[in-house]
């Protein structure tokens, strides 16, 4: 079953060659107030620092962020990079460099200032240690306009969030800080409003180590304040103390292992906390929505085969080139991928 999402890549390349409409797949929307972690949150799962930091509004366009997975492919040995859409065939190997393409494409379009926009930055980050995601991150809500916000920022900001989180096959990613009030968290407000009931909306809880001592966030994340399908997850990000001094995401990444395991309150449910069980869980989802979408693929698929097979022999002699040849190209991927795959699919599907 895990190797299902490299076959959707694949799937979507084979349907991106012969100029066909491309796999549906959802997006894993991040949504949270302003510092609530989200772009910490971002880092850990990719285990890389390569997101602008800052106080006040960092976050001011949306940033689609797929993630691939290159364990298996013959770029085994390539080094970790970053692609970005707007600067295409230009690897970036120097994560603070995507930091700093970021920072430029931000200010390019959305201004110097605090201004937000809708355009999307699209970055791709090849990495043999990240599970296959696509996740985007958007601007925090904010109550009070800076700068040269305009004074609509926070509906704006609002829509903009709307406009994601709407579509039926996003998965919400609902950031809270664990230090503040759960009544408050205007990313399960927001969630409400497009999910109400709870079907696709994965909480996540940080700064639980900010909580007030003599206080923890057990009823939560055990699912008996507010029950979401998809679970609450608690997450422990680098403070902004590690972030000054550096601190190595592996070792972030072991502290937080560290933090669950020596709770008092956390420690029976450690395994289902932390940022590699939030990884895990966000691909599972990504994984079942394939599984469910499988049997319209593998139609799909048979349906263009005999289609181009039809094509093919109605140009009669296969060795003419032109159109004739693009047809039997087509035909030997698509047949390629029917045996190469299907089969497995069928395989995982039992
Ligand atoms: P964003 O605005 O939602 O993207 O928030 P950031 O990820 O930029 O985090 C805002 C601030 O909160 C930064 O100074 C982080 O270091 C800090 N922070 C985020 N998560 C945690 C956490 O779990 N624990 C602690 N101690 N600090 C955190
Ligand atoms: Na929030
Ligand atoms: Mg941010």
């Amino acid at each position: 079953m895990n190797d299902l999402i490299p076959i959707v890549n694949k799937l979507q390349d084979v349907f991106n060659t012969i100029g066909s409409d491309t796999v549906d797949l959802p997006q894993i929307i991040v949504v949270g107030s302003q510092s609530s972690g989200k772009s910490s949150v971002l880092e850990n799962i990719v285990q890389r620092d390569f997101l602008p930091r800052g106080n006040g509004i960092v976050t001011r366009r949306p940033l689609v962020l797929q993630l691939v997975n290159t364990h298996d492919s013959e770029d085994e040995k390539a080094e970790e990079y970053g692609e970005f859409l707007h600067a295409a065939n230009h690897r970036f190997v120097d994560f603070s460099e995507i930091r700093k393409e970021i920072e430029n494409e931000t200010a390019r379009v959305a201004g110097q200032n605090k201004g937000i926009s809708r355009s999307p930055i699209h970055l791709k980050i090849y990495s043999p240690n990240v599970l296959n995601l696509t996740l985007v991150d958007l601007p925090g809500l904010t109550k009070i306009p800076v700068g040269d916000q305009p004074t609509d920022i926070e509906k704006q900001t609002r829509n903009l969030i709307l406009d994601y989180i709407t579509k039926p096959n996003s998965i919400v990613l609902a950031v809270s800080p664990a230090n503040v009030d759960l009544v408050n968290s205007e990313s399960l407000k927001l969630a409400k409003q497009v999910d109400p009931e709870g079907k696709r909306t994965i909480g996540v809880l940080t700064k639980l180590d900010l909580m007030d001592a003599g206080t923890n966030a057990l009823e939560i994340l055990t699912g008996r304040v507010l029950p979401l399908k998809l679970g609450f997850i608690g997450v422990v990000n680098r403070s902004q103390q590690d972030i000054n001094g550096s601190k190595p995401m592996s070792e972030a990444l072991k502290a937080e292992i560290e933090f669950f395991k020596n709770h008092a309150a956390y420690r029976n449910i450690s395994s289902r906390c932390g940022t590699p069980f939030l990884a895990k869980t966000l691909n599972n989802i990504l994984m079942n929505h394939i599984r469910e979408r499988l049997p319209d693929m593998k139609a799909r698929i048979n349906a263009l085969i005999s289609q181009t097979q039809q094509e093919l022999s109605s140009y009669g002699d296969p060795t003419v080139e032109g159109k004739s040849s693009r047809g039997a190209m087509i035909l030997k991927l698509l047949t390629k991928f029917s045996n190469d795959f299907i089969s497995s699919i069928d395989g995982t599907m039992v």
